[in-house]
């Protein structure tokens, strides 16, 4: 499957799509074979969704963040559910332009996706940030993404990560709680911690 406005020199089996469940949604996800995650949500995802729908009301008109949303499933998942003003960024624009694939073909509305390196071309601010960031980048690149989260969150804004703790959470712990004043582990789920941060 190759997509219209996918506009690639890119062999048509690099494109694909796969179905899957989460939140009680059966989702129909494009997805490329260099895309984070390429064919099943990812575990560690999968519980932040879930940490997120459980403990948080967010409101139609609040706005969110995906932040490095590869195929866009925070994204999706956070409009279908709450039905918010929802905006994607990944650096890459394969990734985005499959999640604005996604968010169109599964019926999700009020939701736009941008090409940014982190938080670069992003305006305006957030009542929650949430992510799955990117680790492999190195310590510099992931702390300059995660700096900058603070000033694109609205006062009492929430961002929420997944990390795994063989991929640095307490380092990560610590640098977030010296932003923010704060910084608990919502929840551990097999190694995975979603971390959540307050703007006070
Ligand atoms: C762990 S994946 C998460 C993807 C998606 N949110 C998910 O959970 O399936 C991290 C994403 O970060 C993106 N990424 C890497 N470096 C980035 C940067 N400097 N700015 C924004 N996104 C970046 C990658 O393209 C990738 O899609």
């Amino acid at each position: 499957m190759r997509h219209y406005f996918i506009d690639r020199e890119r062999a048509d089996d690099e494109f694909f799509s796969f179905h899957d469940s989460i939140q009680g949604m059966e989702l129909v996800i494009h997805s490329a074979s260099d895309i984070f995650s390429k064919s099943m949500i990812d575990a560690g995802t999968r519980t932040l969704i879930d940490t997120v729908v459980e403990n948080e009301k967010i409101a139609p008109s609040m706005r969110v963040l995906d932040l490095a949303c590869g195929y866009g499933i925070i994204g999706i998942c956070m409009s279908k559910i709450f039905g918010c003003e929802t905006m994607m960024c990944d650096i890459n624009s394969t990734a985005v332009d499959l999640a604005k694939i996604n968010a169109s073909e599964n019926d999700c509305s009020k939701i736009s996706a941008v090409v940014s390196d982190g938080l670069d071309n992003i305006d305006g601010t957030f009542d929650y940030i949430i992510s799955n960031p990117p680790i492999k980048v190195g310590k510099e690149v992931l702390y300059k993404i995660l700096d900058a989260t603070i000033s694109h969150l609205n006062p009492s804004g929430k961002l929420y990560l997944v990390i795994r703790k063989d991929h640095g959470m307490q380092s990560v712990r610590e640098h977030l709680a010296s932003i923010f004043g704060n910084c608990s582990i919502v929840r551990r789920n097999k190694g995975y911690y979603i971390l959540s941060c307050t703007k006070e």
